[in-house]
């Protein structure tokens, strides 16, 4: 599926998010208190988005962005080329259940909208602990359900009616903008995501709304 909605993918989310994408990804970099030269695992990098700001964020910061997907690697790799990155990112394809890198090898880690789509978002967490050196942070960003009455009225038409609808135009692809709202309905809600990564490995489990709960952000300390 990814894949598939690929070539449209940069374009339907600056576009559906009405550009708050980019400020939720910058509020996950900033979370992470980089230290200039670290190394950071960026999982399912897509096509390098996070991994892209990640490094603007502190001097000789380098990334590794994992994904399965290869054309969204290919796109990633497009721009991180153009921008020539290529020497602070490297993309790889991989499996979040079996993540190919060394333990204790990073010292802080992110996901963007993609622990979601893992099929086993506990096993993914414990791998990301393993590679994360003690101490390391991890942020993970994932749509939320604003509870907020009328907001939630309104942004619930949104999120499953029109934004599916504008999302198949453009990426004329059936179902991949449907399985968004259907997905993040299947999620754990936000306490409960974050007592399922207290139990992956992690301490000082945050879990922070950003814009009214469309979207939270978790913040969290390797043990
Ligand atoms: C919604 S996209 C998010 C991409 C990017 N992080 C961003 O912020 O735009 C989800 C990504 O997770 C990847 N993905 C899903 N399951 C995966 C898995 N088990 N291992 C690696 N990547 C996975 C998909 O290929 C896709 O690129």
């Amino acid at each position: 599926m990814f894949d598939a909605i690929a070539p449209r993918y940069d374009l339907l989310n600056h576009v559906l998010s009405a550009g708050l994408d980019r400020r939720w990804r910058d509020r996950a970099v900033e979370a992470l208190a980089l230290a200039g030269g670290v190394r950071v695992l960026d999982l399912c990098t897509g096509t390098a988005d996070l991994a892209i700001a990640t490094v603007h964020r502190a001097p000789g910061v380098s990334v590794v962005g994992i994904d399965f997907a290869g054309e969204m690697l290919r796109r990633g790799l497009a721009k991180v080329r153009s921008s020539s990155l290529d020497r602070r990112i490297q993309l790889v394809r991989g499996d979040a259940a079996r993540i190919p890198l060394a333990s204790a090898s990073c010292d802080a880690a992110t996901i963007a909208f993609g622990i979601r789509n893992v099929a086993d978002p506990q096993l993914a967490l414990k791998e990301i602990a393993r590679v994360l050196r003690p101490g390391g942070r991890l942020a993970i960003l994932e749509f939320g359900q604003p509870r907020i009455p009328g907001i939630c009225t309104m942004y619930s038409w949104y999120f499953r009616y029109l934004l599916p609808m504008v999302g198949r135009l453009v990426s004329k692809h059936q179902s991949a903008y449907s399985y968004l709202p259907a997905s993040v309905s299947a999620f754990p809600p936000p306490d409960e995501f974050t007592r399922i990564i207290a139990a992956t490995g992690f301490s000082d489990v945050r879990a922070v709304p950003l814009t009214l709960g469309i979207v939270y952000l978790f913040v969290a300390d390797r043990k």
